[in-house]
């Protein structure tokens, strides 16, 4: 553990901002992480935060805010050496976030990311940079909010991933388990939305972008390097309830030399076809361990607040 002070800012103070800010606060003594604290805050709604005390959360929601900062000009000035960048999802340009991580890397601070863009659109540009420059660009909250999955892998030095295999949104796998029932997709889509798995505009979900760019992000850490353009995305909008009935899921999968994202219907017995819900699960096939699989949430303000707890623990130490 390094015992250098670390100042983190944090960038985009909705769900999971606020989570990590809780999060980080109640566990840092119980990880040791004393000497590191959240200096700042920037948030298009709620401006510019400096030296946050406790109760921020319970601040703004009583409808406090802050003066309005730029949020370039605001890295630039910061004396923060982590950026935690939690901003919006834009999977056409990876923009504003591709800029700020950017921006960030290039004056040697680290960067946590939850945000998928990014990794997914500009992973060898940034990474590469990150190298350069010495600093950590981590993403664990990209993929399974703080659900083990690619970084299962710190845990098994030398192991050659053959394969990997996953539900990755708890999004469509919840519409899918719900057409089990008979409902058909609109239904389901509507029902979902009701209960907040959802979002107004689904696309990226049910069309399976959010799916493609995960195993997309999954593929790049593994040296598969396969783009978020090339990959062969087809979402769950065709899928009837007679096929969710035989355990048809959207299965993001990736090799050495190809990726994609599909609806599938899958044996009985495949582990997978037992996911139900908004869980998602990974399986890892590698050659020392054969298949190895995870499950749990993927997404939530502490479930992914997690994720980038996770990836502060690993700059933390060293
Ligand atoms: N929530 C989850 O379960 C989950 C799980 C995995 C990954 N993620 C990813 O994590 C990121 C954050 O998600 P979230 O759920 O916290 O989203 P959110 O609740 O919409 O929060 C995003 C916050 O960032 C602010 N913001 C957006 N663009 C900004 C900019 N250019 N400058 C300053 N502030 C900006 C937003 O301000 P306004 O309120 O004014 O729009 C909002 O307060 C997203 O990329 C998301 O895809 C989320």
């Amino acid at each position: 553990m390094t015992s250098k002070k670390s100042k983190i800012l944090i960038l985009g103070f909705g769900t999971v901002g606020q989570g990590f800010f809780d999060l980080f606060t109640r566990k840092k003594e119980l990880l040791g992480l004393q000497d590191f604290s959240i200096s700042e805050i920037v948030d298009m709604k709620y401006g510019h935060i400096t030296n946050p005390g406790r109760n921020l959360v319970n601040e703004i929601a009583t409808g406090r805010t802050f003066q309005q900062k730029d949020v370039i000009s605001t890295i630039k000035e910061s004396d923060a050496d982590i950026v935690c960048e939690f901003t919006w999802l834009n999977l056409k340009t990876a923009e504003p976030a591709y800029t700020h991580v950017k921006t960030a890397l290039e004056l040697g601070k680290h960067v946590i990311t939850t945000n998928k863009g990014p990794p997914a659109l500009k992973y060898k540009e940034l990474t590469e940079l990150a190298r350069r420059k010495g600093v950590k660009f981590l993403m664990k909250g990209t993929v399974m909010a703080g659900t083990p999955s690619f970084n299962l892998l710190d845990l098994l030095p030398g192991a050659e991933v053959k394969s990997v295999r996953g539900i990755m949104n708890g999004t469509t796998n919840y519409i899918l388990t719900s057409m089990e029932e008979g409902k058909n997709f609109s239904v389901a889509l509507k029902e979902a939305q009701e209960l907040g798995y959802a979002e107004a505009d689904p696309t990226n979900d049910v069309d399976g972008f959010d799916t493609a760019s995960k195993i997309t992000i999954i593929s790049h850490i593994l040296g598969w390097n396969h783009e978020f353009g090339s990959l062969k995305i087809e979402g769950i909008r065709n899928v009837t309830p007679e096929q969710a009935r035989e355990k048809t899921k959207l299965i993001a999968y990736a090799d050495k030399t190809s990726a994609y994202v599909r609806p599938t219907k899958l044996a009985r017995d495949d582990i997978l076809s037992g996911v139900s819900g908004v869980m998602n699960a990974i399986e890892i096939e590698t050659d020392t361990m054969g298949k190895i699989y995870s499950m749990g949430p993927g997404a939530g303000k502490i479930q992914t607040a997690q994720a980038a707890l996770t990836d502060l623990v690993s700059i933390s130490r060293g």
